[in-house]
């Protein structure tokens, strides 16, 4: 599928953000000839640079973030010819619209506009109304809005209204990254290619639900933000509850970008909330102190903090969600994530009920799926079978596929995908405004039960698993995390 010309106009240009993901992934994609070579990518933030000297520091983003042979000296510097920038508080009506205005000029009605907002959230409505009201905002324009959307319910309705003032909703594309990950948009081929889980897939057949993700990385220098954020509002807001939506939505009539989002809304409006005054029996939250990680010992969360002040921001999140629907009625969903985990794990697990003991003896555990997002892509279904000999013994065997070679040869980092889905205008992989609020809404009650409860996180010590209570969630109803169970 071709790619039309376009502009990438990036707010927050300077960042993080820009610097380890965007840069990379715009590269990667025009390495693999699939970026025109009339396209230009324009940053803009605040710092006084001109193109060359932010082109220097793109150079050196490149440079730590692309590495061995991608990294080619003639492509980086053709890359390096498209990318331009302009001095631009997006913020600030008087700020200097004349030159983004200059760089955007073009004889082409038909050229894509993206705008891509990689700020604080509480700008991002200041910079739409900009976009719009300088006159930027053409027929072929999308705007892309970086996580997070706000900060609890209220706040994303400020976000989605102040943007939604200024470009219809059908351009708005709120960008969750892993929705671009291959493994997760694998849940949906698994489930509806292939009959035999699709008629499995239900709590007739499946006894519970975990998505983790587990990471072994802290603070990584992002105390400002984590900070003020935490793990719920970081990754299960968002992310782990994108991966629910996929495993647990209805077959949707097509794959169609609002009919499949049609039923994961449906999903997320169908939890059943959560009670902000008994959270013990749902939630467990956690933060680290100092352990060891890699080999060596690492310092605890509030140690790592700029100004190592006392802080209750959990770093980690195990919860118990339920879907109230007659496909899930009482199958629990345990999702968690965590900093400072002991490897670095995305994964799904798809428990199925154990059948009656009988024919091979002692009661048999029931089969379970894994589908493996990070560090490798692929599915895992152990299966027992008879052990080679003359006698009826049962050993374990994984069926195994790896996912990864396709996506290997396709895009190494869900960003590359997403981007070019902007350009193109493939909004499926992207999230819809009602899904983010339902995301909130569900949320809610547990931001408001621990910004009322006397205590704060529990300790758990860097490379463990989390604190005990996040074992206990699931030991109420005999259930085992994958690493217990793996043991
Ligand atoms: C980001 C979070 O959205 O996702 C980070 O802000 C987190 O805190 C990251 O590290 C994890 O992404 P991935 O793709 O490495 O699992």
């Amino acid at each position: 599928e071709p790619v039309p010309s376009f502009d990438y106009v990036i707010f927050g240009a300077t960042g993080d953000l820009t610097m380890r993901k965007l840069l990379p992934a715009l590269y990667r994609r025009f390495a693999a000839g699939q970026v025109p070579s009339d396209a230009r990518i324009i940053g803009t933030a605040r710092s006084p640079l001109d193109d060359e000297g932010y082109r220097e520091r793109a150079r050196k983003a490149l440079g730590d973030y692309i590495k061995g042979d991608e990294f080619v000296d003639d492509t980086v510097a053709r890359f390096l010819g498209l990318v331009h920038y302009v001095s631009l508080n997006g913020a600030d009506a008087g700020g200097h619209w004349a030159g983004l205005e200059a760089k955007l000029a073009t004889d082409d009605a038909g050229r894509v506009r993206v705008f891509y907002l990689a700020t604080a959230p509480d700008l991002y409505g200041a910079i739409a109304r900009n976009i719009d009201e300088k006159g930027l905002r053409t027929a072929q324009s999308r705007i892309v809005l970086e996580k997070p959307i706000g900060t609890d319910l209220a706040t994303a309705r400020d976000v989605n209204e102040g943007v939604g003032r200024h470009f219809p909703e059908s351009s708005i594309y709120r960008i969750d990254h892993y929705l671009g990950k291959e493994a997760v948009q694998n849940i949906i081929a698994l489930r509806f290619a292939n009959p035999m889980l699709e008629r499995m897939w239900d709590r007739e057949s499946i006894d519970y639900v975990q998505i983790t993700a587990a990471e072994t990385v802290g603070l990584e220098g992002r105390g400002g933000y984590y900070d003020g954020s935490g793990a719920l509002r970081d990754m299960i807001q968002n992310h782990l509850l994108q991966v629910l939506t996929v495993v647990a939505m209805e077959r949707p009539s097509s794959l169609d970008a609002d009919a499949l989002r049609d039923e994961k809304v449906r999903v997320l409006t169908s939890l059943k909330p959560l009670d902000a005054g008994n959270l013990g029996a749902n939630v467990a939250r956690g933060q680290y102190v100092r352990g060891m990680a890699g080999g060596h010992e690492v310092p605890a969360y509030r140690e790592e903090l700029p100004d190592a002040a006392p802080s209750n921001t959990e770093t980690f999140v195990a919860l118990k969600a339920e879907i109230d629907t007659p496909r899930w009625q009482g199958v629990p969903f345990y999702l968690r994530s965590g900093k400072r985990m002991p490897e670095k794990l995305t994964e799904i697990v798809i428990q199925f009920r154990a059948s009656e003991p009988g024919l091979f003896g002692e009661a048999r555990p029931g089969s379970r799926l894994v589908i493996r997002v990070q560090p490798d892509e692929s599915v895992i279904l152990p299966l027992f079978v008879k052990q080679p000999g003359n006698t009826f013994g049962l050993g374990e065997v994984d069926a195994q596929s790896a996912l990864g070679e396709a996506g290997r040869a396709g895009f190494r980092d869900a960003y590359e995908g997403l981007l070019l889905d902007a350009v193109k205008g493939s909004p499926a992989l992207f999230v819809r405004k009602d899904e983010t609020e339902a995301a909130w809404a569900w949320v809610s009650p547990i931001l408001q039960g621990w910004a009322t409860a006397g205590s704060g996180p529990e300790a758990y010590a860097a490379g463990t698993w989390g604190p005990e209570s996040a074992r206990a969630l699931l030991a109420q109803r005999g259930h085992h995390w994958v690493e217990d169970l793996a043991a």
